[in-house]
């Protein structure tokens, strides 16, 4: 899809079809059409197409950046299955901000989004090319550079989280830990300034990451640690990712239920979200250096699988009683962060589908935002509220500290409460979090967003990519704040 800007009022531009926002509920304004919108009982809610005239009345709700992203997925929606090339618009998007035309293109962005690679037959869509008036302004004011960047952000945005959908979206028998470990390679190969490592199960015993590859025990497939980096030339800060990378997970011996298995392919979103906020990073030039690192594993069953009942020795030298082989995430991060704060962070941050206890409490739209400092949750959760993704924070308490005790070993993988279990699951990761990242450290538990069962607002049913927009626009703003 291609967004350009003309110079030139309205109808004088070429376009396939016109779309015509509705800001005025009283129609005031459309004296031409009020026949039709009666004939059409259309109270400027909603969308009307006018197939005659070529022209899509669509009601724009407010001014906020989520107005503008729920309008324009609505505008690809009503217009994909016609088969038009182009379209026309004004330039009279919220606040004419950056923040505006980068919410336009994602709107857009994630209206042509699609999995649909299992189905015969596709949905596919002619519409290409999205013309905006820089002359139609109705009085706003506009800067053509600022929303030439908007439009630039937005597209890198939408592309990067709809890559972390696909990754997320494919299925367990395709997408192996080896799949990610060749996708971040590629990802590598088609960004110049990211390089990629990749370490098999022989590093991860010299390593001492017991904690991971127990998790990997009952495999067929063997694990991957992969490392991806960004280096600015400029870079300003070092940010370290950790992603939880299960390409599935059926419980373990601790099975799941079949109907809780079901949508555990999605349990890699956390891998998938760090591969594309560096992508959007690297696009973006964002003066930082950036290091995803992503454990990837399944969790399986079998004669080898490792037990509840077992202690593990992680890297950081913490024992691990194990009470459940579910709680395998905690495991993979516990060692990922290890190796993690050895680059030296400034910034630590991991992302992982990590309890049902977090869908839970906070509904299935919302992630978790968790950690040591506050100021530094707060301001992770100001700017994922402009970034269209919900947050919200679970502090800490030290009352649920003790639950994760354990009688033989350092801690206990599971609470001996089910109240909290995203808080706990939490406080379980901060034990492997060395004095001097405590402050550094944010978990974000994406279980919720990450994969959803149905539409919901500007996110198809499957994966929504969780976690990239938040990040990379925190991120933006952190250079910001430094500027
Ligand atoms: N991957 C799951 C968490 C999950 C659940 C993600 C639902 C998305 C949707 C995780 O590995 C898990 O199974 N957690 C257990 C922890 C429990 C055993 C303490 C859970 O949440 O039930
Ligand atoms: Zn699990
Ligand atoms: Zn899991």
């Amino acid at each position: 899809m291609q967004f350009i800007f003309e110079d030139k009022k309205l109808n004088s531009i070429k376009a396939d079809f016109e779309v015509i926002f509705i800001q005025d509920k009283n129609l005031k304004p459309y004296n031409e059409e009020k026949k039709f919108f009666k004939l059409n009982n259309f109270k400027g809610e909603g969308a009307l197409l006018d197939t005659r005239n070529y022209k899509l009345f669509i009601e724009l709700k407010g001014l906020s950046y989520e107005d503008i992203r729920l309008c324009f997925f609505n505008i690809y929606k009503n217009l994909e299955k016609l088969n038009i090339k182009s379209i026309k618009l004004p330039s009279i998007i919220g606040d004419c901000t950056v923040r505006s035309f980068c919410s336009l293109a994602e709107g857009m962005l994630f209206g042509a989004y699609n999995f649909n690679k299992y189905k015969k037959e596709k949905q596919t869509s002619t519409l290409e090319k999205i013309i905006i008036s820089s002359q139609e302004l109705n009085g706003k004011k506009f800067d053509l550079n600022e929303a030439k960047i908007g439009l630039e952000r937005g597209q890198i945005l939408a592309h990067a989280t709809n890559f972390a959908k696909d990754i997320v979206n494919e299925i367990p028998e395709i997408y192996t830990p080896l799949k990610m470990a060749e996708d971040a390679q590629k990802l590598a190969k088609d960004h110049k300034n990211i390089s990629c490592k990749i370490y098999d199960e022989k590093f991860l015993m010299k390593e001492k990451m017991n904690a991971f590859l127990a998790v990997n025990k009952a495999s067929s497939l063997p694990p991957r640690l992969i490392h991806l980096s960004y280096k600015a030339k400029n870079s300003k800060k070092r940010v370290v990712f950790v992603g939880k990378g299960l390409t599935y997970d059926s419980g373990g011996l601790s099975l799941k239920p079949s109907d809780y298995m079901v949508t555990m392919k999605a349990d890699k979103s956390g891998a998938a979200a760090a591969m594309g906020i560096i992508k959007a990073v690297s696009e973006l030039n964002l003066d930082l250096e950036i290091h995803c690192i992503l454990g990837a594993t399944e969790n399986m069953i079998g004669g080898n699988a490792y037990k509840p009942d077992d202690v593990l020795i992680s890297r950081e030298g913490v024992s691990i009683e194990v009470r459940n082989t579910d709680a395998e995430g905690r495991l993979v991060l516990a060692d990922c962060l290890s190796y993690a704060q050895d680059l030296k962070p400034d910034l630590l941050i991991d992302m992982a589908t990590l309890t049902g206890a977090c869908v839970v409490g906070l509904g299935e739209f919302t992630s978790g935002i968790m950690g040591n400092n506050e100021d530094l949750q707060n301001e992770f959760y100001q700017s994922s509220k402009k970034s269209g993704e919900y947050a919200t924070i679970l502090h800490f308490n030290p009352y649920l500290k003790d639950l994760i005790k354990s009688n033989i070993a350092d801690v206990c993988n599971v609470a001996s409460s089910r109240y909290g279990g995203a808080i706990t699951a939490g406080l379980f990761l901060d034990k492997f979090i060395r004095q001097e990242y405590k402050d550094k450290w944010l978990h974000l538990d994406i279980a919720g967003p990450a994969y959803v069962e149905k539409n919901w607002g500007y996110s198809n049913f499957g994966a929504s990519g969780a976690g990239v927009r938040m990040c990379v626009n925190f991120l933006i703003h952190l250079l910001r704040k430094n500027k």
